[in-house]
């Protein structure tokens, strides 16, 4: 059977970063319980200026080459931060790309949930036209609101995967198991700008769904968690996941690859859509544990709710096609005070009533959006 899995794994995060320390501080809250009680470092801070868009497009950039843009017939962008109603934002990056036209552009949402199906889809539709590649990205700014008991766990980011036949990173095995139960953990009614949260609720659903559907799994593929190195989890904060493998009972190995497997959603915050992929990058660039051949576990959540347990085989070679210096470069990240952090996260776009915003805050990122002229978001590439 022909291979197909992840070529190449891109990751953008926005210049600015908040330490919980700061927050709890803010909030009369002991810092302990986000970094114990979450077990959360800091999270991403996007201005204005930065949005899925741009912070998908700016994962892909990182990783295409012009031979990659004119194999690309397809960009799924999984995403529950929608910037329209209509316009997939997987078509704003396409252009932003300068991706060949004759490519399919889609925007998924479920909740957290769409990005991991946006991959499985990627892999049925490469069995089919093996010279072909499919750009997957997923996107998000995961905004609770000033002092709501989500605020600890907000994040922004992108994770774009290059998907194709002969892998160099990760090839993609035909188990994938799913489960839809029709709960209200998390939702985002249209008129709200952020989410409306059952906590200690989505938290059992989380674990329910996984309990549920790794016994699902087991029944289908006959596997049991022996046969993985590691497992990545969907990371809406460092504890959750936590808790969600110790509920699969996991061996010490277990236990260890996912301290490796947080590292950078520790540092990021919950990025919705990307959070599983943050983690599985989190994982192959920072373990010294795994090697060619070791299976990898994966489970996505989206609230709601939607999830899918699947498994990947690392491929010889993968750490070569990964970036060894990202912990570094997160370290440059611009460490917002409180109040900075309140302005630039919670700023919004006003409109006149011809649909013209005012000029944004200069942004010499890669990709940043100029402003709104006529109703009409306007990017800038630099
Ligand atoms: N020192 C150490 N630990 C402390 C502490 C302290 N001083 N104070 C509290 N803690 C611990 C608590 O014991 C608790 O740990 P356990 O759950 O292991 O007992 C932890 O810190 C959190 O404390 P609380 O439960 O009291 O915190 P909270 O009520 O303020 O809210 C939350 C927690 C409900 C998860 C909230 O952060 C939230 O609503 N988050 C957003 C929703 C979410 O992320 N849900 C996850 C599942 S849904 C999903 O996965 C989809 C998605 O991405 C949203």
């Amino acid at each position: 059977m022909i291979k197909i899995g992840i070529d190449k794994m891109g990751l953008a995060l926005p210049n600015y970063v908040l330490d919980l320390k700061e927050l709890a501080k803010a909030r009369n809250t002991d810092p302990d319980k986000y970094t114990i009680g979450l077990m959360q470092k800091a999270m991403a801070i996007a201005p204005v200026t930065q949005d899925i868009v741009t912070l998908g497009a700016e994962a892909a950039a990182q990783i295409l080459t012009d031979e990659d843009k004119a194999a690309i017939d397809m960009v799924i962008v999984g995403t529950e931060t929608g910037i329209d109603q209509s316009k997939a934002a997987a078509v704003y990056i396409h252009g932003l790309l300068g991706i060949q036209p004759y490519a399919r552009a889609i925007e998924l949402k479920e909740a957290c949930y769409s990005a991991a199906a946006g991959l499985e889809f990627a892999r049925n539709h490469i069995a089919n036209r093996p010279e072909s590649k499919v750009l997957v990205i997923a996107s998000d700014i995961a905004k609770y609101g000033l002092h709501s008991g989500g605020e600890p766990t907000q994040g922004a980011g992108a994770v774009a995967m290059l998907v194709s036949a002969n892998p160099s990173i990760l090839e993609l095995n035909w188990d994938n198991v799913y489960q839809t139960r029709d709960v209200m953990d998390f939702w985002r009614p249209n008129y709200s700008p952020y989410p409306e949260v059952d906590g200690r609720f989505s938290t059992e659903q989380y674990t329910d769904c996984l309990q549920t559907t790794f016994e699902y799994y087991q029944q289908q593929t006959g596997k049991t968690l022996d046969d993985f190195a590691a497992v990545c989890l969907h990371i809406p904060f460092a504890k959750q996941g936590l808790k969600g493998l110790r509920s699969l009972k996991p061996s010490e190995k277990h236990e260890e690859r996912f301290l490796e497997a947080i590292v950078y959603n520790q540092e990021v915050g919950n990025i919705y859509t990307g959070s599983l992929f943050l983690s599985l990058l989190s994982l192959l660039e920072q373990s010294n544990n795994l090697s060619a051949g070791d299976e990898i576990l994966l489970y996505s959540y989206g609230s709601g709710a939607v999830c899918e347990l699947f498994s990947a085989r690392l491929v010889d070679g993968y750490r070569n096609h990964l970036n060894p210096n990202r912990l570094e470069e997160l370290a440059k990240r611009q460490t917002l005070s409180i109040t900075d952090y309140e302005a630039l996260f919670f700023e919004t776009i006003s409109l006149d009533e011809k649909g013209n915003s005012p000029e944004l805050h200069p942004d010499d990122s890669r990709f940043a959006l100029q402003g709104i002229e006529n109703h009409k978001r306007i990017y800038r590439k630099n």
